[in-house]
Formats: structure tokens, sequence, C-alpha cells
């Protein structure tokens, strides 16, 4: 193993297997850049504390160009051994500036650097997060452009409720998805705060000008309490909080598509291009793709309670535990972008089959509802329409008829309550659909004003 930035106290070395046990640089090294973009800004910090004169503050940033260059190279950390990734960014300092390197670390510890280099991280992370969820929110109005006046039954119960149009179903994903990137950026916010100058735990001796720090590195503001800073991780809890709803709207998205597109509902085709086959039965095409994102959602959730369970009981500040926290922040992320663009990807191979979908609404009684309320805006209380509305569905099912068979005179014959123009409502979902024109409803022009609105909403979120 590499020397220890804290070898003085210590009269004999570590056991190997603990040294082992205890490093974290094969996993923490990839906040290398982070770990450096934050050293030339504690650099330029030392500076103008008068720890670093202009020349060798000149000639550390340069060296850490030079680090931060050479680090693309994949092969980079081969057989290093040092203790984290901050550890071996100094040592990679020293083997270009010699002893001027000794100083970096002036009123610096570890401590604050993982959070700041964490936060670094996060910040291009959740970006990329956010890209990722607008993408898929619009494939989704893309796929509702392609077809605008399909209707589908509404389930609840995962039962045929009332018909809907397949882009009102479509825009409640994107209503959830657009609730993701709000939670985003306010997480956003809350780790977008400068750590620095937060020391082990007291605070830095040294008369660092925080705020100069923070503006340096982008930083909207500076924390307020150092020892909050050694112990908190409540930013990457929050990310992966926002991570797991992610997950779990892609989930509920990936179910729904994995039985709108199997034989039993058959409306939709998945494509080749994201299902797979069976290597026994040569019929099959399964959806995959999906089944793995919604399998994927239980290891996000599993790393947001593992780090949970993992702060819950640590005295305050930092305790070695809290390291345990990047592989379950990392692991979350991946598997959560990589979800969010797989599932972009089977949106732009998906394709609606729509007379399906209009015919499971026409051989069942989506239009009940229709009929109820119809008779209630005629003046019949509405507990006498559904008990009337309910005996016509119950006759309809004994008789064998959709509700489209029904004739103006079988109507008035089974109830006068029943005037002609009650045949339009059995007739066609669509005419229900009409009625349900209040904001949010799927009234044809209340969804076709909601996706003009949702297209605006997505440019500017
Ligand atoms: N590798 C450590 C972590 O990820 C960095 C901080 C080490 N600090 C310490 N006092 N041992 O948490």
């Amino acid at each position: 193993m590499q020397e220890k930035l804290y070898g003085g106290r210590f009269e004999a070395g570590q056991d190997k297997f603990f040294e082992k046990f205890s490093e974290s640089l094969h996993f923490d090294k990839r906040l290398i850049e982070a770990d450096i973009e934050g050293s030339q800004a504690f650099a330029r910090a030392l500076e103008s504390v008068g720890i670093l004169n202009a020349e060798e503050r000149a000639r550390i940033v340069r060296a850490f160009d030079e680090i931060q260059t050479e680090a693309r190279n994949p092969n980079y950390f081969h057989g290093a051994n040092d203790e984290d990734v901050h550890s071996f960014v100094i040592r990679q300092l020293k083997e270009k500036t010699g002893v001027l390197a000794d100083k970096i670390h002036t009123g610096r510890s570890r401590n604050e650097q993982v959070s700041l280099d964490t936060r670094l991280w996060l910040r291009s992370t959740i970006e990329t997060t956010i890209a990722a969820t607008r993408s898929l929110m619009g494939e989704l109005l893309n796929l509702a452009a392609k077809h605008p006046q399909a209707a589908i039954p509404g389930y609840t119960h995962l039962r045929r409720a009332q018909a809907v149009l397949w882009p009102h179903y479509l825009l409640a994903y994107f209503e959830m998805f657009a609730r993701d990137v709000e939670r985003l950026r306010q997480t956003y916010d809350r780790t977008n705060v400068l750590p620095l100058g937060s020391g082990a735990l007291a605070g830095s001796a040294f008369a660092f000008d925080r705020n100069a720090i923070a503006r340096d590195l982008g930083f909207a503001s500076i924390t307020r309490n150092s020892m909050d800073v050694s112990a908190d991780r409540d930013f990457v809890l929050d990310y992966m909080h926002a991570a797991n709803l992610i997950m779990l709207h892609l989930s509920r998205l990936a179910e729904d598509w994995i039985l709108y597109s199997g034989e039993e509902f058959g409306w939709l085709d998945l494509s080749d291009a994201v299902t797979s086959g069976s290597s026994l039965m040569p019929q099959k095409k399964n959806p995959d793709s999906l089944e793995l994102i919604r399998g994927k959602c239980g290891r996000v959730y599993g790393a947001y309670s593992a780090l949970f369970v993992t702060i819950k009981g640590l005295p305050l500040t930092y305790n070695r535990d809290m390291q345990e926290d990047k592989e379950q922040l990392f692991d979350a992320a991946d598997q959560t972008i990589q979800c969010l663009n797989m599932t972009t990807i089977v949106a732009q191979n998906l394709t609606l089959k729509p007379a399906i979908p209009e015919k499971a609404c026409a051989e069942s009684w989506v239009v009940a509802t229709d009929i109820a309320e119809a008779l209630s805006r005629a003046g019949m209380p509405f507990h006498q329409s559904h008990k009337l509305a309910g005996r016509l569905v119950l006759h309809g099912i004994k008789s064998g008829k959709n509700p489209a068979d029904f004739t103006a005179e079988e109507l008035q014959a089974f109830d006068p309550h029943f005037t002609p123009d009650f045949v339009f409502i059995l007739k066609d979902p669509r005419h229900g659909m009409q009625t349900r024109a209040v904001p949010g409803g799927t009234a044809p022009q209340s969804v076709a004003s909601a996706l003009v609105e949702a297209r605006a909403r997505l440019q500017s979120l």
C-alpha cells in the first residue's frame, strides 16, 4: 500500500486484510474529476490566505490539469493501491510537484472533501438524469401524436372502467415524470451548496472566503454548520429518493406495457428491437426490456434502504460507515439513467393497434357511467340513475348484448326514461367522453389543450 495521509501517529503498518477491506479507490475513482476540480479551487483559496504564492498555486493547478488529462486513460488506475481517490490524487500531485504537494491539504479534511466531490459529481449526474427524463417525456408526447384520437379502456382494479383517449393515458405518465424532474431540481438546489471550509468537523482554522470558493466552483451558497457537513448525507438520500420515484413510475409503465402487449390485451406491439425469444419455444416474443426495468426497481430501492440504515444510528459527525454511501449512490444513478434511456427506446419502437382497444371498449360497459350521468342530467337523482343504468348492464350481460346492440325501441321498452338520444351514448364511448371537458379530463378538446400545454411545459422544465 501507498503511504497514508496520516503516517506520523502510527508505529506499525496496517494489517494487509484491513488495508484491502477499507480501501475505496476501486469505486470512488469515479470522483477523480470532481476531486481535481475541487482541489484546484482549493489551491486558489490557499493562495488567498497566503499558504501558497501565485507561482506555487499556478504550478499546482497546472499539475492538476495534467492529472485530469492523464485520468482519461482507461488504464490510469491500473496497479494503484491507495486508500481512496483523495489519497491517490495527492500522490499524483506529489509525483509532479514534489514537496510543494505537501501544502495542498492545509486546513482541509477528507471529510469535507468527500462531501464536496460527491456534490460536484451529483450535480452533473442530476443534470444527466433530468435530460434522460425529459427525453422520455418527449417520446411520450410523440407517441400521443401518432394516435391523437384513439380510445382505450381506462382501468380500475384492472377491470374496464371508462373509455379514455390514448394521449390522456400517456399524459398521466408525463405528469409523473414532470414531478420527477421537479424533485430532481429541488435535489439539485440542496446539493448545490459548498461544504469546503468546514475542516474535519469544527470549521477551518484558515480564513478562507468561503463565498468566493463557492463562486469559483459554481455553488449557489455555502453550508452553515461544519459539524453538519461531516455528518450529512441527506443530499445523497434526496437524489436516491428522486431516483426511486422515477423507478417506481418506470416500473408501473413497464407493467402496463407488458400487459397491453401480451396476447390477453393485444393492443401494443413492442417490436423486435426490444424483445427476446425463448431457447425452447419458437413462438415466443418476450418483453425482456420492460421486465428488466421493472426488475431493476428492486435493486435501486435496495440501495436506498441500505444507505438509510447505514446513516440512521451514526453518532455525529463523520464515521467511516459513510464511505458505504458511494457504491449505493453510483449504482442507483447508473440503473435509473439506464432504465430511463431503455424506456425511451421502447417508446420509440412501440406501436398502438387502435382497433383492438377500441373493440375492448365496445364489448364492455365502459359507457355505463355515461348513461347514469345522462339520466341525472335529465333530472333523475344519481342513486336512481346508477341503479337504472346498472339494471340495463345486467340485462345486456344476461341477454348477451353489447351496448351498441340496443335499439331506441328496446331502450324505451326497458324503461321510458331512456329517450331516443340514449342510443348515441350506447353506440359510441366517445359520446360520453365529450362530456368530460373539465381541465384534466379526457374530452378530446381537454386532451388537445393538455397536449399543447405539455409540449410547452417540457421546453421550460
Ligand atoms: N474514503 C472516505 C469516504 O469515502 C473519505 C473520508 C475519509 N475520512 C476519514 N476520516 N477517514 O468516506
